[in-house]
């Protein structure tokens, strides 16, 4: 087979094949094909797109790229949760201890964040200590004895994918429909749950900017699902404006502990507690959502979440004192301090602009193998449909220098917008489609 000419079909709107699927990620896998060639096939997929066999087909054939994990030795039905990625989105940190501590093992392997939005792995690692880097007989011990494992996705599940998340994020494809579901549920199958329930973030700081694309991203994640027997709920939320009040890798985890403490209510514990509530009734451990609400409340209010958060940090060698004590986590020096230049109703606080000014303050990194600042980044104090006095203060801007708090607070005001009169709110959960 002769790669160009499989280019070449797709490029001209033609239906590859399974062979010639299994052909081109096999030669992703053993680099015999050059970066050049895969990186012009992403660019026909991302303009002429897969159709669902061919999308099917290219999930499998990423999965058959490595391992698959065998959980066969935890008892019960394993669910993983997933996100499409978003900012300031602290859920699994609030979920995963909230259904773990209610019966569920949970064993989740992670990414590192992306562009503009942030990733749990770098999150976890602001907390001193913690270790995200466990091999599998080690994650099966700790789920077997704590219910609860957070890691890093190990280097031989799905690798054909992670060869092509890379050339994506630099060549212009990341915003393709087949190419984002096959490479979410290749590795979310390869990590061996029984379910997925999947956060499909839709709005300006999401890779779907509009609810019609979340929608169609979200049936097709199921139809591959359903053809690998795997159960699949997607819950359509939204990005428009970043989930949490933090934004940057300690102070997300900050904000997680206060909603497991108690202490926080708002769109991020909405968002968590409806995604803890369909992993709880895809397990049977709830039969409906009024069910399943009440019990994750009730362990959030006797703190059974919390102190299991607390059991995971200690297993995974953090230092578990950062949960009384938030001065452990790296502090930033330099701080700014945004005011509003008039009085009235804050009607939008962009997701994508305020993601990039975190990342302007060192929360994100720039090149793959770039150090992230764990202590820097931003506290809004403002929401969209807030009143604002002029000069009130509207978010607080945390970085290691003033140039970088300086060029974040410059794309930080451009992402905040005071009118006279409010918006009408748009849902913070448009769909749940199963
Ligand atoms: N997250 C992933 O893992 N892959 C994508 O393509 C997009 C988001």
């Amino acid at each position: 087979m002769d790669f160009i000419d499989l280019i070449i079909k797709k490029r001209n709107k033609e239906t590859l094949t399974k062979e010639e699927i299994n052909f081109f990620v096999q030669g992703v896998t053993n680099k015999t094909i050059p970066d050049y060639q895969i990186s012009a096939m992403l660019m026909a997929i991302c303009i002429n797109s897969l159709n669902e066999q061919e999308t099917s087909d290219l999930t499998v054939a990423m999965i058959n790229s490595g391992k698959t994990l065998d959980l066969s030795s935890i008892d019960g039905f394993k669910i993983d949760k997933h996100s499409t990625g978003g900012v300031s989105d602290t859920t699994t940190l609030i979920v995963a201890p909230l259904v773990a501590s209610l019966g569920l093992p949970v064993i989740k392997l992670s990414g590192r964040g992306l562009g503009h939005t942030g990733g749990t792995i770098d999150k976890l690692e602001s907390i001193p200590g913690f270790n995200v880097n466990l091999s599998i007989s080690e994650a099966l011990e700790k789920v077997k004895e704590h219910n609860l494992v957070l890691m890093s996705q190990t280097e031989d599940l799905a690798p054909a994918d992670k060869y092509m998340y890379a050339l994506r994020d630099v060549t212009g494809t990341v915003e393709s429909m087949p190419l984002i579901a096959s490479s979410i549920m290749s590795k979310k199958i390869a990590s061996g749950s029984d379910g997925i329930v999947l956060d499909i973030k839709c709005g300006k700081g999401a890779f779907m900017k509009n609810l019609n694309d979340a929608k169609i991203l979200a049936n097709e994640m199921i139809k591959i699902g359903q053809n690998l027997n795997k159960k699949v709920t997607a819950i359509i939320t939204n990005m428009e404006t970043p989930l949490g009040m933090n934004i940057g890798n300690s102070l997300e985890v900050i904000e997680a502990i206060e909603v497991l403490k108690g202490n926080l209510n708002g769109p991020l514990k909405e968002v968590s507690l409806a995604i803890g509530a369909q992993m709880l009734i895809m397990s049977n451990i709830a039969k409906d959502t009024n069910t399943a609400l009440e019990m994750l409340n009730e362990n959030i209010n006797n703190k059974k979440a919390l102190y299991k958060f607390e059991e995971l940090i200690r297993s995974q060698g953090g230092n578990p004192a950062v949960i009384h004590n938030y001065s452990l986590f790296p502090q930033k020096i330099h701080k700014k301090t945004i005011t509003s230049e008039k009085s009235g109703y804050v009607t939008e606080a962009n997701a994508f602009l305020i993601g990039e000014a975190a990342f302007k303050t060192g929360a994100g990194r720039l090149t793959k193998d770039s150090k992230i600042d764990y202590g820097a980044g931003i506290m809004l104090k403002k929401q969209v449909g807030d009143k604002v006095e002029k000069n009130e203060i509207l978010a607080i801007i945390f970085a290691e220098d003033s140039i970088k708090c300086e060029n974040a607070g410059k794309l930080l005001k451009s992402a905040i917008k005071i009118e006279n009169n409010p918006l009408p709110k748009k849902p913070l959960i448009y769909d749940i489609i199963k």
